[in-house]
């Protein structure tokens, strides 16, 4: 290579320093990129890559500086970082090479433009740090709210999937020496971008943010975030909140299959909130209050006098509801004051932004007196936190105008009489402008020319124009020509120059001054951003709450109740369904569970509503333990301490994406770590595997858990052999779902019965999915083959209907086939078998695959 233009060496010097971002190198009016940079961002951009210097160039693109916000979402958006490059002095008085500096790093965990930003929901950059002691600290920021958070895990790195799973977590702040399994992990996992950062020294201009920290790894681990944001960020993180500590022992567990199978705020296939609880839930109506419901579904309470505290504010608001509405319409108008704050902090706010802050600010009042109308003393006690910021709106209402632009380098944002020197300019530049008119009507009288007039542009600064027709009217001397038009001449005179200067030096004076006076608000304002902090705390809570009654009123939910031992539940409902359902059709049921029977062992049809069944009381006691009524008649809940779930909620629709490892794993976690507190769900337990292991298995389980450890626990099953469980286990009982035959066909009742199904319907159930008529009748005639003890003969009779064919053939030349198959296929066909593509990464089930050849066709 050739030597390098003395700017292409600042650039690779710069790109140095930032090799996982895209560089925007500001040249002019545009951010350009290079080399490697340039094909990557033409290629994720769709722009065009030239080539600097001719053909035998480097490749170069680039995009204008004022359309860059868009390109840098579309990188961000796709887990890229951007590193902007600015000029950092005139071109005009530089010597040699401009000189240019990284201004900013943008991530995906570090955004702050509102476009790039999910209104309801968190962005959360985190940080994962690991500890000779075994134990993992993780420390979540959003940097546009300022919320900081701590979670200590004392136990192994399972536990750490299974807490950052489901978190809104753009990017992870790592150590450079984490394995690199744990760090594929992540990524495969959570789908995040990785950073690292191995300074972990704390710095001490953050004292206030860690007053309630008193443990050295807590101190390390947020300092590897702060660290990491202030080196990319370059600039003021006032907002950044207090560190709070999340005790983990103090909520709910829900581990990852949990959070995913139960589809708590986002579903499993389509991975959207629509048909989640979030969604059935969700009548907030600020955004503030949509982020807070997601933390709080996330993490139900372990504490009854926490979870009363709310259900006594949710009932109030339940009551009230003309209240109520009044107290929704009130919220309405109030903005995202977390958000705001941030974006004060950050120095990205507009005037009309400050205008969206006071019109909220100015809503407190309001928002107190509709509160003061509940009696309920705790809805009192958040009313009385909401402090209306008075000096805070005296500053806003005395410096903004009412119809601020967008920018704020071209003026027209300060009002008049809040700055004496803006003042002067602002009159000079009027009464400037009133001379000009006087000016043009005085010319007119003297000149006699009545289309004379005064105009103003750019280039020429004021003129007299007078159309071609008039000109010979002009007294001689009387104006100095300035420029020709097609039909009128233009003209000046050394005083309306004069005045031109006034005016704009005055109007430029004045521009300058107001963007000086708009920092110096926004300063002001950063002084009150731990009151809006507060004020947003409380109203996001007033907000779920409000939502709760809301919802609750809607869909006909009642208060739970809270109890030592026995769990009943009258007229149960699933959440989700029956909203989906819409027509009142869902059939409501009954749920007791109590210390002498704590295992239901649930029988029945396909498609006859366990699965269903066993998922609404995981939703109640969910919904319960945040706080929210609860969708039946009545329900005496106890308060669990962790809820597992083996579901199988994918495995019929995304093939290849449930294996019995993964049904296995599921069932070995719930059985390590539950308590007789807990809950758990097994769906079909077993189903994965042969019929004899399965069932072996499953009942297996079940006595474990039984007999170890005692907790309430669900389980449904097609072995109808397990029913005779009930004989042996005390603490068991079978229920079924109620279905009827009704002239050979299957009648679902969705009834949750005593006692275990006579019969299995999945032919019936065939049936309805339209299989074949002929295969039915073959499915029959081995049933009942097998029903009598006899082997079912096979048939090599090709039915009639022809469709099954393919599937006689191929059973006639598997018989010709048979031949043993050699020890060596026989253990790669295993290997293949028990493969998790669950939980591989598709270069690893490359590398399985190829080693699985290998084996076979030595
Ligand atoms: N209580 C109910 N009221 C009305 N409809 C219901 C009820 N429970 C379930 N259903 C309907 O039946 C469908 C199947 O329910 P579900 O998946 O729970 O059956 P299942 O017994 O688990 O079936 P399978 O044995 O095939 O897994 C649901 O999607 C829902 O539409
Ligand atoms: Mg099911």
């Amino acid at each position: 290579m050739g030597k390098q233009t003395p700017m292409m060496e600042q650039y690779l010097k710069i790109k140095a320093d930032y090799q996982d971002a895209f560089l925007f190198f500001r040249l002019g009016d545009f951010y350009e990129m290079f080399n490697d940079d340039a094909i990557n961002a033409a290629r994720e951009l769709e722009i065009t890559l030239t080539k600097r210097g001719g053909s035998e160039g480097i490749p170069m693109c680039g995009v204008p500086y004022h359309a860059a916000e868009n390109y840098i979402k579309i990188l961000v958006e796709k887990g890229y970082k951007v590193a902007i490059c600015e000029q950092v002095e005139d071109p005009k008085t530089a010597k040699g090479v401009v000189k240019r500096e990284v201004v900013q790093l943008i991530t995906p965990g570090t955004v702050m433009e509102s476009n790039m930003l999910k209104e309801g929901e968190n962005n959360y950059i985190a940080s994962l740090s690991h500890f000779e002691d075994g134990s993992y600290v993780i420390v979540y920021n959003d940097l546009s709210t300022g919320e900081n958070n701590i979670t200590v895990i004392s136990h192994g790195w399972d536990a750490v999937i299974h807490e950052l799973y489901n978190q809104p977590i753009k990017e992870m702040v790592i150590s450079s020496n984490l394995p690199e399994d744990l760090r594929s992990q992540l990524q495969v996992r959570l789908n995040v971008t990785l950073s690292y950062q191995d300074e972990v020294t704390f710095n001490a201009e953050y004292r206030n943010l860690t007053e309630d920290l008193n443990d050295e790894r807590l101190m390390k681990a947020f300092s590897r975030l702060l660290n990491y944001i202030q080196h990319t960020q370059k600039r003021s993180l006032d907002h950044l909140q207090k560190a709070k500590v999340i005790e983990l022992k103090h909520y709910l567990s829900l581990d990852m299959y949990s959070k995913r199978n139960l589809e708590l705020t986002e579903t499993i296939i389509k991975k959207g909130k629509h048909g989640s609880l979030l969604w059935v839930l969700d009548q907030t109506v600020t955004s503030m209050g949509s982020r807070l419901l997601k933390k709080w579904i996330e993490r139900p309470l372990l504490d009854k006098h926490l979870i009363e505290d709310r259900l006594n504010i949710v009932d109030a608001f339940y009551q009230g509801f003309m209240e109520r509405d009044t107290l929704r319409d009130t919220l309405k108008s109030v903005y995202d004051l977390e958000r705001l704050a941030g974006r004060v902090a950050f120095g990205n706010v507009n005037a009309r932004d400050l205008l969206q802050l006071k019109q909220s600010l100015e809503k407190i009042p309001e928002l107190k007196a509709t509160l003061n109308q509940f009696e309920q003393h705790q809805i009192q006690t958040l009313s009385k936190g909401l402090i209306y910021p008075k000096d805070l709106i005296n500053l806003l209402n005395t410096s903004i105008i009412e119809n601020p632009p967008i920018s704020i380098k071209e003026g027209s944002i300060i009002r008049d009489g809040y700055n004496d020197v803006l003042d002067t300019y602002r009159d000079a530049s009027r009464n400037g402008k009133k001379w000009i008119a006087t000016l043009e009507k005085k010319e007119k009288e003297e000149t006699n020319i009545k289309s004379l007039k005064i105009g103003y542009n750019r280039v020429f600064g004021y003129y007299i124009e007078i159309t071609k027709a008039n000109v010979h009217l002009i007294p001689e001397g009387r104006y100095e020509r300035k420029q020709t038009l097609a039909n009128a001449e233009r003209y000046i005179t050394p005083e309306l120059k004069e005045k031109e200067q006034l005016i704009l030096e005055a109007e430029e004076k004045s521009i300058d001054l107001e963007y000086n006076l708009f920092i110096e608000i926004r300063e002001k304002i950063k002084e009150h951003i731990p009151e809006l902090q507060h004020l947003a705390e409380i109203v996001s809570k007033i907000d779920v709450l409000q939502a709760f009654a809301t919802v609750s009123e809607a869909n006909n939910y009642h208060r739970p109740h809270f109890v030592e031992s026995e769990l009943n539940i009258k007229n149960g409902r699933h959440p989700v369904i029956e909203q989906v359902m819409k027509d009142g059709s869902f059939v409501p049921n009954d749920v007791t569970l109590d210390e002498n029977k704590n295992i239901l062992l649930i029988t029945g049809p396909n498609m006859s509503g366990k699965s269903t069944y066993m998922r609404q009381l995981a939703l109640t006691v969910i919904m319960g333990q945040i706080g929210c009524f609860v969708p039946c008649d009545e329900a005496d809940l106890i308060i669990f301490d962790q809820i597992f779930t083996r579901i199988g909620a994918a495995d019929d629709l995304v093939s290849g994406q449930s294996t019995f490892m993964v049904e296995m794993l599921e069932a070995n976690h719930a059985i390590a770590n539950a308590t007789d507190r807990s809950l758990i769900l097994l769906d079909e337990i077993g189903r994965g595997t042969s019929t004899y292991d399965g069932m072996a298995l499953a009942q297996a389980i079940v006595e474990y858990i039984h007999n170890n450890i005692h907790a309430k626990t669900l389980f449904s099953t097609h072995y109808h052999e397990l029913t005779v469980l009930e004989n042996t286990l005390d603490n068991l009982k079978n229920i079924h779902v109620r279905a009827e035959e009704f002239e050979g066909n299957v009648v679902f009742l969705h009834q949750i019965q005593e006692g275990a199904a006579d019969k299995s319907y999945g032919i019936h159930v065939a049936k309805l999915a339209n299989l074949p008529q002929a295969l039915i009748e073959r499915a029959r005639t081995i049933l009942q083959a097998l029903e009598s003890g006899n082997k079912p003969t096979p048939t090599t009779e090709k039915i009639e209907s022809g469709q099954l064919s393919f599937f006689v053939e191929e059973a006639e030349r598997e018989k010709e086939n048979k031949k043993p198959i050699p020890a060596s296929e026989e253990k790669a066909l295993d290997e293949l078998k028990r493969l998790n593509l669950f939980e591989m990464t598709p270069m690893e089930a490359m590398n399985a695959l190829y080693r699985l050849q290998k084996q076979v066709k030595l």
